[in-house]
This record gives C-alpha cells, structure tokens and sequence, in this order.
C-alpha cells in the first residue's frame, strides 16, 4: 500500500509589512477594532510587480530544500489560487518554468481559501494510486490586488503570502484522511463579482474586488468548521484529545477560537497566524504549518487536523500524521 507524507513546507511573506495603523489614514477604522473583531495585526503586502508565481516559487524553493529534494525529483506540480497571474497559462506552469522542471503536469487549483486543502486531496489520491511519487503543493495568493482600499469592511482583513509543501509516497500515511465540500447557494455572500465569461468590461469598471457579507459568512464557517471537524474525527474513529495540533485556515481568530472551543481543544494546541499575515487565503494553512515546523512546534509523528472555508462555499478538512 502507498501512502502520501509531507516530506518538507516552505513559506514566503512579502516584505512589505502594513500594520493596522495605516489603515487608519485610508479608511474610518481603528487599530483596536482591526484587533478585536478580527485579532489581526499586521499583514505583508507584496512589492509592485511581485505576482502570486514569484511567491509560489519562492516558497517551493523552501519546501523543497526542506525535503531534501531537488527539482527533479518533482513529478507533479498543483498551485492553489484564486489570484493568478493570467488567465492562462496556469500558474502552477508559470512556476514550472520558473523552477526549470519539464514534463511533468502542472495545475492550478480554484477553491477560495479551501484551494490547499483541495490540493492536498488530489495530490495525495495522485501519489496512492500511483499516478506520481513526490510532488510540489502551492497555495500563493496576491489578495492586495483584488482588494478595495476605500472598503473598510474588507481591505483590513486580508494579506499576501505563499505557502508550500512537498508530499511524497510512503509506507505509512502521512495524509490519513481529506474530506472536502462544496455548496454553490452562498454565491451571494462572498465573491468577487467580475470574470471573463461575465463580460470583462466588469473588470475595466473595476468590480473586481472582495465583496463579502462579513457576519452570514463569519457564522456559516463557524458551523461548518464544528462540523467538518467532527466528520474528520468520526472517520478516523478518534477524539479532539489525539490531535496534537489544529492548523486552521486563518481567516479571524474569532472564527478559529470558536471552532477550537466546539471541538474541545485548548488554543495552546491551536496554531495561530492570522495575527501576524492576516488572511492569505489558500496560502494560510501551509504558511501556519510551515511557521510551527520552523519554530519547533509541529515536531515528526504528530497529529495534525488541518481544515478551512472560503468562497463558493468550499470547505474542508484534512487529517496529516507529520
Ligand atoms: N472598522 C470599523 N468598523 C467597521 C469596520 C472596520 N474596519 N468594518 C466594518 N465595520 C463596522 C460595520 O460597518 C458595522 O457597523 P454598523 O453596526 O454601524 O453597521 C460594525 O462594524 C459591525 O459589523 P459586522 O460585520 O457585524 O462585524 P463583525 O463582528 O461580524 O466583524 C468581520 C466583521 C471581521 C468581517 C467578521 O464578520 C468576519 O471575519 N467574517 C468572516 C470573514 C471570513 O471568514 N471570510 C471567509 C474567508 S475569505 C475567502 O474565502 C476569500
């Protein structure tokens, strides 16, 4: 039997850091309400000119280095995003170039803050059923772009960043068990409401930013983070007190202490960076494993329940031995 298994992540933040305090110079908002509604601080924002791929790239590099393996190694590539740098070519064959691996396939994954934990179920069927040996995960997002800054309600939620990890078969799992969902009704409550098929004069007229109803989102992702994580522990057959850490998409900490306190773990044993990089979208969850890793939290052979909600709605969950 193949199993899959992170054999190393990566993370890359922009270096430009913006703290609530500049919000207040562009919007009605202050600092304290930036924290305490949301218990955001700071947040990197990507240079002009740097895109979702050079982030991506920077992060696998880190991965991959942390894998102990090399570019040739890599027999698949899936970035997850929802800011890509074109329409086509995909980003994930942007960072293939960028990277100088060939042949192979490489895709872009589209599922809102939900994109890495979609990656994460693909990759990890990819490699069980034999259709590749090691590959390369991404989520890089370039939120400040489809950001309006003259909306206070959603500018000061979101940040930029990539996340990466490279999952590899084994003998013994590694990703245990995924689950993901799909609910297309919510439309209405969180989009970007410009595309191609649209009409692109939608984009000129500059439509293309977040439109989010903060509180029906907020108390949807809270019920179905409860449930989602119930649905992981009931398929595994194990209780909220064999997770060693729970690694949530970082959308507000409001959100993530609320799914903590539904599923009886205490916050020591939750990992926590939307303070520091805001909402990155579906870079958070590998940008927050990758930050526990490094410092030494997230150790070999602990049990990782990693989950998110995003736009569509998606949502979904992930049950990772590291
Ligand atoms: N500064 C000051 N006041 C503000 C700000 C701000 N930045 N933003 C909104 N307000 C005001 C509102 O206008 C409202 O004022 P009113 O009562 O006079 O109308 C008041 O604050 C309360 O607004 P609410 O939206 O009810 O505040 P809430 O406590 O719900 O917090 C927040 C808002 C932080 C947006 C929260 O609802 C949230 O985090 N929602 C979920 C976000 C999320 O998880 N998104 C999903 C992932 S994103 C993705 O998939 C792309």
């Amino acid at each position: 039997m193949t199993y899959s298994t992170i054999a190393g992540t990566g993370g890359y933040l922009p270096e430009r850091v913006m703290e609530n305090k500049e919000f207040e110079k562009i919007v009605d908002t202050t600092d304290e309400w930036i924290r305490e509604r949301s218990g955001i601080k700071r947040r990197h924002i990507a240079a002009d000119g740097e895109t979702t791929s050079d982030m991506a790239v920077a992060a696998a590099r880190k991965a991959m280095e942390a894998a102990g393996v090399d570019t040739g190694d890599i027999d698949l590539i899936i970035v997850s995003t929802t800011t890509p740098d074109k329409v086509f070519p995909s980003t994930a064959c942007i960072v293939q170039r960028q990277l100088e691996i060939r042949n192979i396939p490489a895709f872009d994954v589209h599922a809102a803050c939900s994109g890495f934990i979609y990656s994460l179920d693909i990759a990890d069927r990819f490699i069980r059923t034999g259709g590749a040996g090691c590959a390369l995960l991404i989520g890089s997002e370039t939120y400040s772009r489809i950001l309006d800054w003259t909306d206070r309600s959603t500018c000061v939620l979101f940040g930029d960043g990539a996340g990466a990890v490279v999952l590899r078969a084994a003998e013994a799992p590694g990703v245990i068990s995924t689950h993901i969902h799909a609910d297309g009704q919510y439309e209405d409550l969180l989009q970007v409401p410009a595309g191609i098929s649209s009409g692109y004069d939608q984009v000129r007229k500059a439509r293309a930013y977040i439109h989010m109803k903060g509180h029906e989102v907020f108390r949807k992702a809270v019920a179905v983070l409860g449930e989602i994580a119930r649905e992981t522990l009931a398929a595994n057959q194990i209780d909220e007190g064999d997770i060693d850490w729970l690694i949530p998409h970082q959308a507000n900490l409001r959100i993530i202490a609320a799914t903590a306190k539904r599923l009886g773990l205490p916050m020591e044993r939750v990992v926590v960076t939307v303070d520091e990089h805001a909402n990155t979208s579906s870079a958070s969850i590998p940008l927050a494993l990758d930050v526990a890793v490094r410092d030494g939290r997230v150790k070999r052979g602990e049990l990782l329940l990693f989950e998110a909600f995003g736009a569509g709605f998606t949502w979904g969950s992930a049950l990772v031995r590291y």
